[in-house]
């Protein structure tokens, strides 16, 4: 017992007083370029954007399943930032994120959430849920709306799409 908190003690106590610790920093000690080659690599481009996009969606399907409405408009006001974001790195995805989603049903279905009426939220999903995967077809990576998120429905969903 002893021994092994000095141990602990010890290097509490190197990493406080040892100002080398941060001594390779990546970004503080690296010259300009490197800086923002480092930042921006780090970053990621539109992908990472919709990494998180597709984690809130998820979410977003979660709590409109439970009821939590407040919690599925958050999370669908900020998959709106994040494609601004991932738009903002890579100018080349925003022509269609304006024209099929932030300037179609994003705040369409916004203010649906909004307004709480959990009917209306279930039979408008399938509108919402179509954007992003049109996007995906217009963009040449059809192969992403094959996967659960995309595939799997919610009770009470408007069934409008059994004729394709
Ligand atoms: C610009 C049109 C566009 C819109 C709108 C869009 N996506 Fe995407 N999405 C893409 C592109 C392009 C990729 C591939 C990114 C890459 O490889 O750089 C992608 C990739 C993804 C991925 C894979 C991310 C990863 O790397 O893990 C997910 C998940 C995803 N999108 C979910 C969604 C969801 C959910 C929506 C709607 C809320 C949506 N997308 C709306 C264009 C779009």
């Amino acid at each position: 017992m002893f021994p092994r908190s000095l141990v602990v003690l010890s290097v509490f106590s190197l990493l406080i007083i040892n100002p080398q610790a941060h001594a390779d920093d990546w970004l503080v000690d690296a010259d300009e370029d490197t800086r923002a080659e480092r930042l921006s690599s780090y970053l990621g481009g539109f992908s990472a954007a919709m990494w998180e996009v597709g984690y809130r969606y998820e979410h977003m399907l979660q709590a409109i399943e439970d009821d939590n409405f407040e919690l599925a408009t958050y999370h669908w006001d900020k998959i709106g930032g994040a494609i601004r974001g991932g738009y903002m790195k890579r100018p080349g995805r925003q022509a269609n994120s304006d024209a099929m989603f932030l300037d179609a049903i994003w705040p369409i279905y916004l203010e649906t959430l909004k307004a709480g009426d959990g009917e209306k939220i279930r039979s408008q999903l399938p509108q919402a849920r179509d954007a992003c995967m049109a996007c995906h077809v217009a963009e040449d990576v059809e192969f992403m709306n094959d996967q659960p998120m995309f595939t799997r429905t919610l009770p009470g969903e408007e069934d409008n799409e059994t004729s394709e």
